[in-house]
């Protein structure tokens, strides 16, 4: 895979930069709102209906690949959300594999579980990334789709991950890049700031789309133990029938639908039309097309 990041680590920072980017990502974790992590009530639902096929299930063939590559007979996957990537990756699996697919919050396994059908080769399991119930050196790959962005700390997470894994083993995850990057997102966030102009919601920018700089993904990675480390920038396009579906998506089947409700859950009608004309007056009336991009990561060592 290409490395499009290894020029940017520099090989020694003098100790107040530690200090410094310590107490950023402190400030940060404290900044990502409670309320960012919360996927349950509807939005499990929305999530897998809407959101996933829009953005989430090209980037979870890509990662079930990678996967699968490696034919591993065991696999954790943490913030497993609604199940994307293990619907893809579980069919690429043999037979006497085990598949351990967790999730912090519960209803998004559950709703998982009902799309998946019986496969004895998989677990579903609550867990925190950031404190993984399972022993030392149990795994060959950990894999992780669209989840780093939520861990508070990422380098406890990212340790946790090394922890679990096999000598040899690989952990394999992604994250979005800047929302800029991704015209929905970029489009829906504006929209949305312009209903709630003295307290925008910044949901998205914040936390999905927050963690894009590869030379402190590489850096965090570094800390948590991992030697080798590839990272691509992967483009692609996100489709929908309509950009009321796609708005209907980011409004509501994520936690920026917790955001609004938070402001004035009246207005979530309201904020949800003025991200469907934002997206209509630039992709256009009927099927939408927009760009994505994402860094997809395999660290190991
Ligand atoms: C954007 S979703 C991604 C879900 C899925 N991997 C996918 O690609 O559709 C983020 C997921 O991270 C989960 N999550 C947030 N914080 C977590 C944590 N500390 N440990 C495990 N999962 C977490 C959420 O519950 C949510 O399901």
């Amino acid at each position: 895979m290409p490395n499009s990041g290894g020029g940017l680590v520099r090989e020694a920072r003098p100790a107040l930069e530690w200090v410094v980017k310590g107490a950023v990502q402190s400030f940060q974790g404290r900044l990502m709102a409670e309320s960012d992590k919360v996927f349950a009530g509807s939005i499990p639902k929305f999530y897998d209906t809407l959101m996933v096929p829009l953005i989430f299930e090209a980037y979870a063939a890509d990662l079930a690949e990678l996967v699968a590559a490696v034919s591993p007979g065991s696999v954790l996957e943490t913030a497993a959300g609604s199940g994307v990537v293990t619907r893809a990756l579980a069919p690429k699996l043999s037979a006497d594999a085990c598949y351990v697919v967790t999730d912090l919050n519960q209803p998004m396994l559950d709703y998982a579980a009902t799309r998946q059908g019986s496969d004895s080769r998989i677990e579903w399991r609550q867990a925190d990334a950031l404190d993984l119930p399972f022993e030392d050196t149990s795994f060959d790959v950990v894999c992780c789709q669209f989840g780093a962005m939520f861990f508070s700390n990422r380098i406890a997470g990212y340790a946790e991950a090394r922890r679990v894994l096999r000598p040899g083993g690989r952990f394999v995850f992604s994250v979005w890049d800047r929302i800029e990057e991704n015209a929905f997102a970029d489009d829906v966030t504006n929209a949305v700031a312009a209903v709630f102009p003295h307290d925008p919601p910044r949901f998205l920018a914040r936390t999905p789309h927050g963690y894009h700089d590869i030379a402190l993904i590489r850096e965090e990675l570094s800390r948590a133990g991992f030697a080798d480390i590839e990272i691509e920038t992967r483009e692609k396009v996100s489709r929908a029938p309509s950009a009321r579906d796609a708005a209907t998506a980011y409004c509501q089947g994520t936690p920026l639908r917790n955001e609004i409700e938070a402001r004035d859950a009246s207005l979530l009608q309201l904020a949800t039309d003025r991200a469907t004309e934002a997206i209509a007056s630039r992709h256009g009336e009927g099927p939408v097309a927009g760009k994505i991009q994402a860094h997809v990561i395999v660290a190991a060592g």
